[in-house]
């Protein structure tokens, strides 16, 4: 069981996100399945506390099993379960009673936790970490520590309690991160623009640029760390980069918005892309993961060059994917993000042995329940197409090569008129083509572009995830990578259309409808949490509303203008009737005929 121990705390409730924490509080005394809590409630403050998905922050990081954490301002537990989960012992320190109190019933099951209500400050501990996290809080030092410079200082504390070689893991967003240029609202004050213009109003909470993170951390004391880079934030990051890819491998969609509406400026994939070219987009990451370490020792994380995690699934199929350098190599493992997605992992092991047509299967090994290959920095086949469409007008060259490609997929297959299965209705549904279609016996879904290498004039796949051992018609197969490439490759959007290549591959385009419908099954067969509903306005859109409204004014202005020219000309005809009004009351006749009126009424 987990405990609770009050020794430090001082009713402390400065920090809170209001009632709703005791519904949370509610929620996670009455259940264990938060998933399925988080399937009919999408409100923004249940999801980020409450879902699996930030636990994407850590989840790939190389902790040493045998080893202390200490969590500092663990909030509602997002993260806590996780390091029970990674090391043998978590202290989770945090503010609040009523938060403590979520984290102790969410993770009471944990005997190795032990959660401390109060502030840090106020806090001795007799033993020192080997981990210390600061998730979201060293943006709140201002408030919670008041020295002359509270940042500085309260990294200082949490130092001192740091074992001899162990690491603070940072977590925080960047003042001038590429989001907030393109509308997103400033994370803690809930305003555009207000971080970047260095919070002309605010002293309370704030972040930093990567150069002034760097200041401060220089300052208490730390001359030995290193910078991750999680995209599209520390929140929910589905990729961490290092400064050995970042540049490399761009990121190149937009970060949502879920809490606060945002205004979407420009296309924040694209200014990404041209400020890697410049090796300056490290600089604009959305937000920052810093590992301070207390000596000059390495750590194991230092051999990571790239995180990316696939976690918005079925349990079944969650697993991450890490670059990382071993010795004089740099390998790729695809790795199980908990003991169900085990399996998925050793299955992509297993069908790699298979080739596909002419394609084959990088080579892989299994280690530690880990699938492990080689990276390969060879140009894929998406760039290659990308290359030849720009230097050949005619695009008969990348049409060659989308030719290519098919063919080495078709190869070996034979027509079959029996593919549609009930393994293939469970995966694809039941939507039928009356056609024979080419397959294989045994199929991978996954042959998109990013994903094939030629390697000595063969096309190797990476990433063979999605392997079934039924037929799948390969016509399919091939809409699938076209249509990925599609959505993903402004320039081949701008340059082909999917039906033309239909066309040049005397390909039925009357399949693509079902196509479209067997992929939607697929994607639910995929599964994964639903996100609560973006908030996001384009900037087009607004100046649309502006003008709308505009036009709106003016049109009302004028009704206004009509009608105070009529209100005067009805005052003007009511005096004058009022006048006569007077006159007549005025009459005698109308003062004799008064007794006749009275009786009249009666
Ligand atoms: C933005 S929240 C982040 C919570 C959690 N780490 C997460 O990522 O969900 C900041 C948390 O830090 C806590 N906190 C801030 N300063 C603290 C301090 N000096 N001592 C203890 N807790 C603190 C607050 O109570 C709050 O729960």
């Amino acid at each position: 069981m987990a405990t609770i121990n009050k020794k430090f705390y001082n009713n402390e409730t400065e920090y809170s996100d209001g009632s709703i924490e005791d519904e949370i509080l509610n929620m996670v005394k009455s259940t264990d399945d938060l998933e399925g809590i988080l399937i009919n409630d999408s409100r923004w403050p249940v999801f980020y506390h409450l879902s699996y998905l930030r636990e994407n922050l850590l989840n790939w990081y190389p902790f040493k099993e045998d080893s202390n954490l200490l969590e500092i301002g663990a909030g509602c537990g997002a993260l806590t379960g996780l390091f029970c989960n990674k090391v043998s012992k978590v202290t989770a320190v945090e503010l609040t009673d009523r938060r403590s109190q979520i984290i102790y019933n969410r993770h009471k099951n944990y005997s190795n936790l032990e959660i401390f209500p109060g502030n840090l400050n106020n806090m001795e501990f007799e033993e020192k970490f080997d981990y210390i996290i600061l998730c979201g809080v060293l943006e709140y030092a201002t408030r919670f520590t008041p020295t002359d410079k509270p940042h500085v200082d309260f990294l200082k504390k949490i130092k001192s309690m740091l074992s001899e070689n162990g690491v603070i893991l940072v977590a925080i967003e960047n003042r001038i991160g590429l989001k907030y240029f393109s509308g997103s609202k400033e994370d803690h004050v809930g305003k555009g623009f207000v971080g970047i213009d260095n919070y002309p109003n605010n002293d309370d909470v704030k972040t930093f640029s990567r150069f002034e993170i760097e200041e401060v951390i220089k300052e208490a004391g730390f001359n030995n760390y290193k910078f991750f880079y999680p995209y599209p934030d520390y929140k929910f990051p589905t990729i961490i980069h290092t400064d050995d890819l970042i540049e490399e491998i761009p990121v190149l969609t937009n970060a949502p918005n879920h809490d606060y509406q945002k205004i979407k400026l420009f296309n924040e994939g694209n200014l990404n892309l041209t400020l890697s070219k410049d090796n300056i987009s490290k600089y604009f990451a959305n937000s920052f993961l810093v590992e301070l370490r207390n000596s000059n020792d390495t750590q194991q994380s230092e051999t990571v060059k790239y995180s990316k995690l696939s976690a918005r699934r079925e349990k079944e199929f969650r697993i991450g994917t890490q670059i990382y350098q071993k010795d004089d190599e740099i390998l790729v493992s695809k790795f199980p993000l908990n003991s169900t997605s085990e399996k998925h992992v050793e299955k992509m092991h297993n069908y790699s042995k298979n080739d596909f047509g002419k394609i084959k299967c990088l080579n892989s090994v299994l280690e530690n329940k880990n699938l492990v290959y080689h990276y390969l920095d060879e140009l894929n086949l998406s760039n290659i197409l990308t290359d030849l469409l720009l230097k050949d007008s005619t695009k008969k060259q990348a049409i060659d090569e989308l030719k290519n490609i098919y063919d080495s997929i078709e190869f070996n297959s034979s027509k079959k008129d029996n593919y549609h299965t009930p393994e293939f209705s469970k995966v694809f549904g039941d939507e039928q083509i009356d056609e024979a279609m080419h397959c294989h016996e045994i199929s991978n879904l996954d042959f998109i572009f990013n994903n094939l290498f030629y390697v000595n004039d063969e096309i190797i796949a990476i990433d063979y995830e999605w392997c079934f051992d039924f037929p799948i018609p390969i016509e399919y197969i091939f809409w699938r990578s076209l249509n990925f490439e599609y959505y993903h490759n402004d320039i081949f959007k701008k340059l082909l259309t999917i039906e033309e290549i239909f066309d040049d591959l005397k390909l039925n385009k009357e399949w693509i409808p079902t196509f479209k419908k067997w992929e939607n099954h697929f994607m639910k067969y995929v599964g994964g949490p639903v996100l609560p509903k973006q908030k996001i306005v384009t900037g087009e859109q607004i100046l649309h509303d502006l003008k709308h409204y505009k036009k709106l004014a003016k049109d009302k202005e004028k009704e206004i203008k009509k009608l105070k020219k009529q209100n005067k000309k009805l005052k003007k005809s009511n005096s004058k009737l009022e006048d006569k009004l007077k006159i007549m009351e005025e009459s005698t006749s109308w003062k004799i005929t008064s007794p006749l009126r009275n009786v009249m009424k009666k």
